[in-house]
């Protein structure tokens, strides 16, 4: 990757250089030994055109330095403000029994010179990545030590939160700013983030090889629905445990509407078999708070009519799904591994519902509690703004892995696309009930 033209990262230099002083540490020669630029020369979008016509000897990274660069104290001291500023991580603190227990292992991550001109520059051009870096690093920390795991491990906890979605620099901003669904190189350019943030990381020999392989693994899920190997639970590292619970609940203290906490115990309780169960009970205890007056005061008003349609037609696809796969395994009838890995993503999802209490089999029985108080409605919006969210995860991922497996049983087959097709459109007309994702 260091010698490719990394013209998405070249031109955020840049920009950075239009802002604060960017001054090249040494020469910074192309392919070909051909020097472009003398060692003392300020970057900037002035040079951008000359930078990008060549593929470059060394990374960026290691040529430049920015004034004010975030170093480590800054680190430990957002670490801080961030435990005391965001009422949802009150309980956070406890795992480090003192603000003081919390700075000393802040201070000793590593922060090489490129990857704190990395963090710089997430600060001063895209200040919520960097915000949700530290977060993830405190959640990431926080949980290491409440799991028992040694000091250095919570190091590595803070180095991999700090570092985790650095691959994202070199993205395509326009690629990553999509609110609609995403075409499958669009999903694949995206789904690279952590493998290039693992492959920069992997140059510096102070950041032990499970701080990359954490980074690596942040979007895998346990059951292997995540990116960018789907690897299932066993083949996880401890420390991308931790990570990518932490890296989701960062996210959710994220969400713009309410109180984060109810987002935060529904949604990680949504996905109990996609991350440690130990690791999400200590989450979800830390920080999905009760909900209450003050939480619903806060939010938009819920229509009834929207979630009564909405939890309608999430019981509909369930059911016709139902109906289609039913209890095939249970009769032994020939199956179709494509249709075991949709069955396997639907039943999952069904448990977990009919563990948040809504069993969708008698959908009336749960919508007539809708009438029971705000509280409750505003917690059953977000159930049904993540339930659909993850029905539309199922569906994608049914359209993206269809043609990859074989078919053994082409009745089966057509029935489970046919199932699809129908969810993807009822799903369509969702929109106005479900505008945003969760857990990125
Ligand atoms: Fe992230
Ligand atoms: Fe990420």
């Amino acid at each position: 990757m260091a010698t490719e033209t990394d013209s998405h990262y070249l031109t955020r230099v840049a920009e950075l250089g239009d802002r604060r002083e960017v001054v090249s540490t040494c020469a910074i020669h192309g392919e070909n030994d051909i020097k472009l630029v003398e060692k003392g020369t300020r970057i900037d979008s002035t040079l951008l055109e000359k930078l990008l016509r060549h593929k470059l000897l060394r990374p960026i990274d290691e040529c430049v330095s920015v004034e004010g660069a975030v170093t480590t104290s800054d680190l430990a001291g957002l670490l801080e403000q961030c435990l005391e500023a965001n009422a949802a991580l009150a309980a956070v603190k406890n795992a480090f029994g003192s603000s003081h227990a919390l700075g000393g292992l802040a201070a000793r991550a590593a922060l090489e010179t490129p990857l704190a001109f990395k963090l710089t520059l997430a600060r001063e051009l895209n200040p919520a990545h960097f915000e949700h870096a530290i977060e993830t690093a405190l959640v990431a920390a926080a949980l290491a030590r409440a799991s028992g795991m040694p000091d250095d491990d919570v190091v590595a906890a803070l180095e991999a939160g700090y570092f985790h979605d650095i691959g994202e620099l070199h993205l395509d901003p326009a690629v990553l700013g999509l609110t609609r669904s995403l075409t499958e190189a669009e999903r694949r350019h995206i789904c690279s983030h952590p493998v290039i943030a693992h492959l920069v990381l992997r140059e510096f020999p102070r950041y032990r090889a499970a701080v990359g392989t954490a980074v690596l693994q942040h979007h895998e899920r346990l059951d292997g629905s995540g990116y960018p190997k789907g690897l299932r639970g066993d083949r996880i590292s401890p420390l991308g445990h931790v990570l990518m619970v932490s890296e989701v609940a960062a996210t959710l203290l994220r969400r713009g509407e309410g109180d984060p906490r109810a987002h935060i115990r529904m949604v990680l309780g949504l996905n109990r078999r996609k991350f440690s169960a130990e690791l999400l009970a200590i989450a979800t205890r830390w920080l999905g708070g009760e909900i209450g007056p003050d939480t619903v005061g806060s939010a938009e008003p819920q229509d009834v009519a929207a979630l009564e349609g909405a939890f309608a037609r999430i019981s509909a696809i369930l059911g016709d799904w139902k109906e289609i796969h039913g209890d095939r395994a249970a009769t032994g009838a020939p199956s179709d591994a494509f249709a075991e890995l949709v069955d396997g993503r639907v039943a999952a999802l069904s448990h977990a519902l009919v563990q948040t209490g809504f069993d969708w089999r008698v959908p009336e029985q749960f919508m007539s509690s809708l009438g029971s108080g705000p509280e409750a409605r505003y917690e059953m919006a977000v159930l049904a703004r993540e339930t659909q969210w993850q029905l539309r995860e199922i569906l994608l991922e049914a359209r993206r892995s269809r043609d990859g497996i074989p078919c053994t049983s082409p009745g089966i087959r057509a029935a489970v696309s046919g199932w699809i097709e129908k969810a993807c459109a009822s799903m369509a007309a969702a929109q106005a009930v479900a505008p945003a994702p969760a857990a990125d």
